[in-house]
């Protein structure tokens, strides 16, 4: 299996997306951290791919430090970083203030940040990483009712290519995956689940994009294999935004 041997942290991985890279990255034979702000859904995942489940809140630094340094000190090393873990918010420009703007940030493009720089010494140390960073298609579509989601992808965007550069040397890649619209628990709990037949009517693909659907993607950049990529961003959105 391309991951045997790898220990990779997924953030957000209690349900959706998230959930099924951490079930993808584990089939292909990873040791799986659960990393997500909900206990009790990073639990069930941890015992369904027979993981270990780290509840944290990525947009606070010491929590995100003590993520890292557990997982080190259970496995020896990270050599996998997946960042989903994000609030997917539905709001209309003119509601969104300054703190409903610094709610996003803080933990969609924060907490990229604060997981990257704590995995950071580790990947250096053993010469290998892999990170992974849930960007999403709507910094293409520039979709209604989430500027500040929108502005905080567009920086993870900009973001993974600034640290591609800057730790290709040191044999770490840094890549992002960037969805369409796809049916997780948050999508289909929210309005956004509205928008279905509309963009499935736009989609190459006629049919909603599913957790499934994302989590190869993610696997392979996160495998060895996929050494010579790095500073890349993977639309998968069934031809959506055809990127
Ligand atoms: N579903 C979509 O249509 C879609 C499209 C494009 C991109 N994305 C991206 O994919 C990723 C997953 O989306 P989803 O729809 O599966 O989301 P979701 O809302 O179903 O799940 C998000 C998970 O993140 C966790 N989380 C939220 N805040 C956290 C925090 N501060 N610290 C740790 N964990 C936290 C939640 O508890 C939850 O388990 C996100 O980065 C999202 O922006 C989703």
């Amino acid at each position: 299996m391309r991951l045997d041997g790898r220990v990779a942290i997924v953030t957000g991985a209690g349900q959706g997306i998230g959930r099924a890279i951490a079930e993808k990255l584990a089939a292909e034979g990873a040791k799986v951290v659960v990393a997500d702000l909900n206990a009790t859904t990073a639990a069930a995942c941890a015992e369904a791919i027979g993981g270990v489940a780290h509840p944290v809140d990525v947009s606070d630094e010491a929590q995100v430090a003590a993520l890292v340094e557990a997982t080190v000190d259970l496995h020896g090393k990270v050599d996998v970083l997946v960042n989903d873990a994000a609030i997917v918010p539905f709001v209309a420009w003119d509601d969104i203030d300054l703190a409903e703007w610094r709610r996003i940030m803080s933990v969609n493009l924060d907490g990229t940040f604060l997981t990257c720089r704590a995995v950071y010494p580790h990947m250096r140390a053993a010469g290998y990483g892999r990170i992974v960073n849930i960007c999403s298609n709507v910094i293409v579509a520039g979709t209604p009712n989430l500027a500040h989601y929108v502005a905080s992808k567009g920086g993870i965007f900009a973001f993974t290519r600034a640290l591609a550069t800057e730790l290709g040397r040191y044999g770490i890649t840094v890549n992002s995956v960037a969805p369409g619209l796809t049916a997780s628990e948050g999508v289909l709990g929210s309005p956004h689940a509205d928008a279905f037949d509309f963009v499935v009517g736009l989609q190459a693909i006629p049919r909603r994009g599913l957790p499934g659907d994302i989590a190869p993607v993610v696997a392979f950049l996160a495998s060895e294999e996929a050494g010579w990529v790095t500073g890349s961003m993977v639309v998968a959105d069934g031809g959506h935004t055809r990127h």
